[in-house]
């Protein structure tokens, strides 16, 4: 029986953000003001990794300038690439891009010369390329040049992945995907970011840590054990008995529920949007049937909503990506929002150290070694 007050400290209002609001009344979902709706819709995921670390949308010659910047960014030190060619090829995406952040970060330190946007863009630039090198090399022992001249962070990954150019619809689904993905105010893996940077620890230290934090089922990893779920079924009635049968044995559904959203979580329509199109253009729609099959009986059994991981598992399988890669997927968009959270922590720093209630035993006296029986 926990005695906690604020279990998982949910409600609890840990710090100040002017980064982003999460379902606060009357704001909805915005990243430094501008709604997610009209960022999703309109904007590239370059422009809004600009607002999250600079503040401001770019103009045209500063955006220009900063895709030039994330371009000349892409490609991988030598000695980052040889610890990648170390890692077994059945190794999980995500240690692989936990090992990979922590590897630069002291290949390339950060230093005077080298300060905390820098770090940012750098990592924001090249976690897609870490990943897909490890990848290819583990499955083929392909060395692959991760630097593409794909203008968008999205486009870059999908070449890379797949070794030719994606389609116009893929490249937009992703440009749209990272975009949700790039931040969502005290999460998780954020927290610990800032936690890790509040010590006065770098910047590789606390998205090292954010990496480790987002990789659990709970967290990040909900997209790809959605996935594993929704793949095991071949039509909706298959899904609807299994899913029944699943929550009458009190499991949970990866994919639904959220800690601060109660009715809906506002990015999910837009990803089911883009899931729900690339079933068309593929002609694939089962997956799809069976997602929304699934939406119907979790809201019906037990008020929930799908979160921003459902739909989104669906959009990138349908995208080609494989399903391992896809909690990586949301760390190369999330990667920005680390960055602004910890640039922010810095900027108005107090150490992060809670309190506990203790629930241990009473003071005891100590017994020496050889009286313990
Ligand atoms: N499937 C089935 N039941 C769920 C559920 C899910 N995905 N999410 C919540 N519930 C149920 C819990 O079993 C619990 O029921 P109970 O009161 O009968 O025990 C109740 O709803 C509250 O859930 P709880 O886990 O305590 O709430 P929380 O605020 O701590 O959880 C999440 C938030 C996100 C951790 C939770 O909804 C979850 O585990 N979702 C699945 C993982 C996921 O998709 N994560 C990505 C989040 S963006």
């Amino acid at each position: 029986m926990t005695t906690q007050k604020f279990p998982g400290l949910a409600g609890v209002i840990a710090g100040d953000t002017a980064i982003s609001t999460v379902g606060k009344k009357g704001l909805g979902l915005n990243y430094r003001g501008y709604s997610i709706d009209d960022l999703a819709e309109h904007a590239t995921f370059e422009e809004v990794a600009y607002l999250l670390l600079y503040k401001a949308l770019p103009n045209r010659v500063e955006l220009a300038a900063y895709r030039k910047k994330l371009l000349g960014l892409r490609r991988l030190p030598e000695g980052l690439r040889r610890i990648l060619e170390q890692l077994p090829g059945s190794a999980h995406p995500m240690d692989v891009l936990r090992t990979g952040c922590s590897a630069l970060g002291a290949l390339e330190p950060e230093s005077p010369d080298h300060d905390q946007y820098e770090v940012a863009n750098r990592l924001i630039a090249s976690f897609s390329g870490m990943l897909a090198y490890w990848y290819h090399y583990g499955k083929s022992g392909e060395r692959i040049d991760t630097g593409t001249e794909e203008e968008s962070l999205g486009g870059h990954f999908l070449r890379l992945l797949h070794g030719h150019p994606p389609s116009d619809l893929h490249r937009r689904m992703l440009n749209a995907s990272l975009i949700l993905y790039a931040e969502h105010e005290f999460n998780a893996s954020t927290f610990s970011a800032r936690v890790t940077a509040s010590t006065l620890s770098d910047i590789y230290s606390a998205v090292t840590s954010a990496i480790g934090t987002l990789r659990g089922p709970l967290h990040g990893g909900a997209n790809e054990e959605s996935m594993k779920l929704i793949a095991r079924f071949g039509s909706a009635e298959e899904a609807e008995k299994a899913v029944l049968g699943m929550l009458e044995r009190k499991e949970k559904i990866m994919g639904f529920g959220h800690r601060v959203y109660r009715e809906s979580d506002p990015r999910s329509k837009i990803i089911k949007a883009w899931s729900k199109k690339l079933a068309e253009e593929a002609s694939k729609m089962v997956l799809f049937e069976v997602s929304e099959r699934i939406e119907q009986v979790m809201r019906r059994e037990k008020d929930l909503f799908p979160n921003l991981d459902f739909y989104s598992a669906t959009a990138y399988h349908l995208g080609g990506i494989p399903t391992p890669l896809f909690t990586p997927v949301f760390v190369f968009a999330r990667i920005s929002g680390w960055s602004a959270h910890i640039i922010e922590q810095r900027g108005a720093n107090k150490l992060i150290r809670p309190t506990a209630d203790y629930i241990g035993p009473p003071p005891r006296p100590f017994v020496p070694i050889e009286e313990r029986g």
